[in-house]
């Protein structure tokens, strides 16, 4: 089960089957889900099935206004290679998008740095390397990197690599 983490504005917590209707209201609209690679959603159906079938993996947190309780976005880490597990991998990687009202409040930046701080600081985890890949045009999503730390590595193919080390 995935533990909840806390900022004074962010929230991460595990998702829950009643989210379906906010997320809905966020996934629908085209310009978050062709940055962060998925379809928009259809109907609240097609996000409850999202949440059920994919949102339930490991390390993938509802990201919720510590504020208020309203759903913000969506933020997981994964292991960069297939048939690893995120807490055996020593590469793991970030996924994370926010809802259109809340872009630009820095809240990505926060929400980034406290996952990635439990990743580092937990012995449940083995990573050493966490990985964060963006468009070469989607500026916003590099600047939030760089934000959190991490440090440009290459881009290729069109996609820039970020990186956060572990330190020793
Ligand atoms: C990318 C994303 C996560 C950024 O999160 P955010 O919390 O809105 O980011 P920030 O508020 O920290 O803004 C980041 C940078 O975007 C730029 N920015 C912010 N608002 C902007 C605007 N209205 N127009 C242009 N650039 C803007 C700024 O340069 C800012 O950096 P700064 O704080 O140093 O000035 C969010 O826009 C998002 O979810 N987008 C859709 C999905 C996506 O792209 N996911 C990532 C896939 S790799």
């Amino acid at each position: 089960m995935n533990c909840e983490l806390k900022t004074n504005r962010v929230t991460l917590r595990e998702w829950r089957e009643n989210d379906a209707s906010a997320l809905f209201a966020l996934a629908k609209v085209p310009m978050v889900g062709e940055s962060a690679g998925f379809p928009p959603h259809r109907d609240e159906a097609e996000s409850l099935r999202v949440i059920r079938e994919i949102f339930c993996k490991p390390e993938t947190y509802a990201i919720i206004s510590t504020e208020d309780g309203s759903l913000l976005g969506c933020i997981n880490l994964f292991p960069r290679h297939k048939g690893e597990s995120v807490y055996e991998a020593e590469e793991v990687e970030l996924g994370y998008w926010l809802g259109c009202p809340f872009w630009g409040r820095g809240l990505m930046a926060e929400a980034i740095t406290l996952l990635c701080s439990r990743c580092f600081n937990s012995s449940k985890y083995k990573c050493v390397v966490v990985v964060g890949c963006a468009k070469e045009q989607n500026i916003r999503s590099c600047r939030v990197l760089e934000k959190a730390g991490f440090v440009f590595v290459e881009t290729k193919d069109g996609m820039c690599r970020y990186e956060l080390t572990r330190m020793a």
